[in-house]
């Protein structure tokens, strides 16, 4: 056993528990009443990087939450790696569902059940882990390392967004590492290179001035839940497939490849995922294979609906106001921005109204689709390092959710964005019973740590040939 492999065995147990510690805070980014939850939060996080060995570690304050941001930068010749992961996470309702409470972490068999247990606390202590371990085995990280932690990915803020662009040159670096992302199966690890982009909006109905006696008025009088059922239909087909006009107008094709891919599902995703959904098929496009569905063709959701009479009992009102919360996940095929997206959505929402009801359609947050190059040398590393740990080839794959803080990067940082993080379809993310595997956590610190000594060795003879070319 080499010395990286006997300090993680040895202090598993400690990583755990610490891991749990982190769990038990509460840091629901969307809810305004978790704002101390919040700070306690990256102040954990805080205390975490400096027993990493981090030379600076700062507690950064915008107008949102905090954001954590870490740097040793004392390997000469290396490359510099910006980490990035986030401490907060989505709401736990229902609560009622979860088998133990969401801010009590408690393993199970083999897996560690918590909100943020996968999303993305769990993740995150993986690579904080792999590097404790590889600062206390050599006294040094094999890269130059810059570690950013955001606590508003869950709720669409947009501090990050401001602090990268007011001056990248803080976040200067070769490439970025992102651990908030899924394998394909419990046996095949994957690496991502795209995800959809999404457009979350609200939607206030309105019909009459006020709630009416329907005995009354029935019959002469508008219904909001009508009207939003009708534009719920018009937005998309019995299959799903939306009928936002100008939304394809831009529409480019996926390649050929990866249309054999989601064909041929050679891992046996659709499996996993419909064992998953619990049911016996697919719903959505025909035309278009499942895999293919969840990837790379836009989709809407409804995610919500308040109004009207839902207590017990019955009341016979026509309500006058109801409220919707959805979103539409936006592929890289579009060619369009979710601001592009929202201009058209409102529009046709308002052709769809019917008389009688006034609609608004308030955009709640955007962000963008991404597809990235493979040939990039930090992917291919971490495609080594995977292959190594897992002993099987690693998938390429993309996934359906969104990383806005990806495309920033990509963007703005104009570096190689490595993707690849280790939970699994049934890890019921942003769902109740949250879980992570303990063999997840193990093998993925085994990733990391493999990845970054890859890339240190990588970048000295990248160095050297630079070095005798000047
Ligand atoms: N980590 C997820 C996204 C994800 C999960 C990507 C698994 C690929 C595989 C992230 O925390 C998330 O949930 N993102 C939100 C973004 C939104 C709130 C802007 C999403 O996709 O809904
Ligand atoms: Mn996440
Ligand atoms: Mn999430």
């Amino acid at each position: 056993m080499n010395s990286l492999e006997q300090y993680l065995c040895k202090h598993e147990a400690r990583f755990l528990e610490e891991l749990q510690a982190w769990l038990r805070i509460p840091s629901i980014s969307t809810h305004p009443e978790h704002q101390a939850d919040m700070d306690r939060a990256a102040q954990f996080a805080v205390a975490q990087l400096h027993m990493c060995g981090f030379d600076q570690v700062q507690l950064l304050p915008t107008t949102g939450h905090p954001l954590v941001y870490a740097e040793w930068l004392k390997a000469v010749h290396k490359p510099t790696l910006l980490i990035y992961g986030h401490y907060d996470v989505q709401p736990a309702e229902p609560l009622d569902q979860w088998i133990s409470p969401p801010f009590e972490p408690t393993i199970r068999g083999d897996q560690l059940y918590a909100r943020g247990a996968s999303d993305d606390k769990g993740q995150v202590m993986v690579v904080l882990k792999a590097l404790e371990a590889l600062m206390q085995i050599s006294g040094e990280f094999p890269v130059n390392l810059r570690v950013l932690l955001e606590g508003e990915e869950e709720s669409g803020g947009g501090a990050i967004e401001e602090y990268v662009r007011a001056s990248p040159e803080r976040l200067a670096c070769d490439a970025v590492f992102i651990c908030d992302t899924g394998m394909a199966t419990p046996e095949t690890p994957a690496l991502i290179y795209g995800l959809r982009g999404i457009l979350y909006v609200e939607m206030e109905l309105q019909g009459a001035k006020q709630d009416l006696h329907s005995g009354l008025y029935s019959g002469i009088a508008p219904n909001p839940f009508h009207a939003l059922a009708s534009i719920i239909l018009g937005l998309q087909d019995q299959q799903g497939h939306l009928c936002i006009p100008g939304l394809f107008d831009h529409a480019s094709q996926p390649s050929l490849w990866e249309e054999q891919f989601w064909m041929q599902d050679p891992y046996h995703m659709e499996e996993l995922l419909l064992q998953e959904i619990g049911r016996s098929q697919f719903t959505g496009e025909a035309a278009y294979p499942p895999l293919q569905r969840l990837v790379a063709r836009p989709t809407l959701e409804v995610h919500g609906i308040r109004g009207g009479f839902i207590e017990k009992g019955a009341k016979t009102v026509i309500p006058a106001t109801v409220m919707a919360k959805m979103s539409l996940r936006l592929p890289p095929e579009l060619n369009l921005t979710s601001s592009d997206v929202y201009a058209l959505l409102e529009r046709y929402v308002k052709d769809l109204t019917p008389v009688g009801i006034s609609v608004e359609v308030r955009k709640h947050h955007g962000g963008e689709a991404l597809l990235l190059p493979l040939d990039a040398a930090p992917l291919q590393l971490a495609l080594v390092a995977l292959k190594e740990v897992f002993g099987q080839d690693p998938a390429l794959l993309r996934m359906g959710g969104t990383l806005p803080v990806a495309v920033l990067f990509h963007e703005v940082l104009a570096v190689p964005i490595v993707m690849m993080g280790f939970s699994l379809p049934d890890d019921h993310l942003h769902a109740p019973n949250e879980k992570y595997g303990l063999s997840q956590f193990e093998k993925g610190m085994r990733v990391v740590a493999s990845f970054l000594q890859k890339l240190g060795a990588w970048e000295t003879t990248h160095q050297e040939e630079h070095d005798a070319q000047a």
